[in-house]
């Protein structure tokens, strides 16, 4: 666990998790932060927990004292968010103290009191104050629907500080560095993948709402954004807000100017048709991943398609359907209302096609309102005949992806 001075009375505790699927489901490759804040005037209080994991309160406490806060002298836990990965020491830091003030949503409220049965609760409502002393003035708003419908923002008025809870988050964790001025290029780039990887895997599904936060952020004055996850910022907080405008297009269609290649085959005849792709794409000079299912984590395949201006889906005819993994990825991206993405489909059949059908079906139970280049499918391996219209298609959607690249 790393302790930083963020400005004066503000601290921030974060550490890094690895072994865990978050919200037990996704492989986080680079694992992520957990970021805990501590605002100090005459009273403190704490904004969201780091131990959701290892149930080991004392790490928190010693760190605590470190920075001169003593944890029996904390009066208010400040709950952004009850997702047990901010809340989940509550219940043991009851252990070493009676008397405190949790602060959170009244739906938050409901779930703090279900989940860990504790009922000193202040709820607070849209620009709600607490006045912690010396200066320290925080106020609370509402962003239901930034993942969990119960969310909110506390804002510190003083140094101007945003504590954004989920909203501007990322995956991967912290080296050395951990806010935005200190990061290298290659940090910048890793936490804006990572920051995909956050939004497309755990936040897209709620992205209306997620736009309207925006929104909310943009009525502060912000000087300093301090996720729960993730780098803070404080030389340029619009980066983070800018980069979440843009993901909240890449959910609805737009995305880099590259293309992901989500694939899957059974016996090597589609696959020959993906080396064949490959080699126009880099013929072209456009950037592709390739994606192949079901080797590859969700995780990943979420992130990757979701931030792709193109996707070429390349999967076979199985017992008369798509192949079930590219399908199970399709629907997953479904469930994701992941839309509007330009895409095209070639596959292989052996008995009779269906894979076709299937995929039809998957765009219309799902409302992905995708925009399909006309698929390519073909008996056994591959043919010449079969694979200049691959190419062809392929150009076109070359062409047609220029209108819905958004880079930073
Ligand atoms: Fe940081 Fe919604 O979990």
């Amino acid at each position: 666990m790393k302790k930083l001075k963020i400005a004066d009375g503000i601290h921030m505790l974060t550490m890094n998790v690895d072994d865990i699927l978050f919200e037990g489901m996704w492989e986080i490759a680079n694992g992520v932060t957990l970021n805990s804040y501590i605002v100090q005037g005459d009273k403190t209080a704490i904004i969201d927990g780091v131990i959701g994991w290892d149930g080991v309160p004392e790490t928190l406490y010693k760190n605590l004292e470190e920075i001169g806060v003593e944890p029996k002298n904390i009066n208010y836990l400040i709950v952004n968010h009850m997702e047990p990965d901010h809340s989940g020491w509550i219940s043991n830091f009851r252990k070493i103290k009676e008397d405190f003030t949790i602060i959170c949503t009244d739906k938050a409220a409901k779930m703090v009191a279900s989940f860990y049965g504790e009922d000193n609760i202040r709820i607070v409502k849209e620009g709600d104050t607490l006045d912690l002393g010396k200066g320290k003035v925080l106020s609370f708003h509402p962003v239901p629907n930034v993942h969990w419908p119960d969310t909110m923002y506390t804002y510190e008025r003083d140094t101007k500080t945003l504590f954004s809870c989920d909203m501007f988050g990322a995956f991967g964790r912290m080296g050395d560095h951990c806010f935005d001025d200190d990061l290298t290029p290659e940090e910048v780039d890793f936490f804006e993948f990572e920051g995909i990887r956050y939004y497309s895997n755990v936040m897209t599904t709620f992205t209306p709402s997620l736009r309207k936060a925006i929104e909310k952020a943009k009525t502060l004055e912000i000087n300093i954004i301090a996720p729960g996850h993730g780098p803070v910022y404080r030389k340029n907080p619009q980066k983070i807000i800018d980069d979440y405008t843009r993901f909240s297009r890449y959910a609805e269609g737009a995305g880099k100017n590259e293309v992901a290649i989500l694939w899957g085959s059974m016996y090597g005849m589609t696959a020959k048709a993906v080396d064949y792709v490959e080699g126009i794409l880099k013929r072209e000079g456009v950037k592709y991943n390739k994606i192949e299912m079901p080797q590859e984590s969700d995780s990943e395949m979420v992130a990757t398609v979701f931030k792709s201006a193109g996707v070429i889906i390349a999967a076979p005819t199985y017992e008369y359907k798509l192949f079930p993994p590219v399908a199970a990825a399709l629907n997953e991206l479904g469930r994701k209302r992941i839309t509007g993405k330009l895409a095209f489909r070639f596959g292989s059949y052996g008995w009779s096609g269906g894979a076709e059908k299937e995929l039809n079906e998957i765009m219309e139970r799902n409302k992905m309102n995708w925009d399909f280049i006309e698929s390519v499918e073909f008996e056994g391996a591959p043919k010449e005949e079969d694979l200049i219209k691959i190419e062809a298609r392929v150009l076109e959607l070359i062409k047609k992806m220029r209108e819905k690249v958004l880079e930073p």
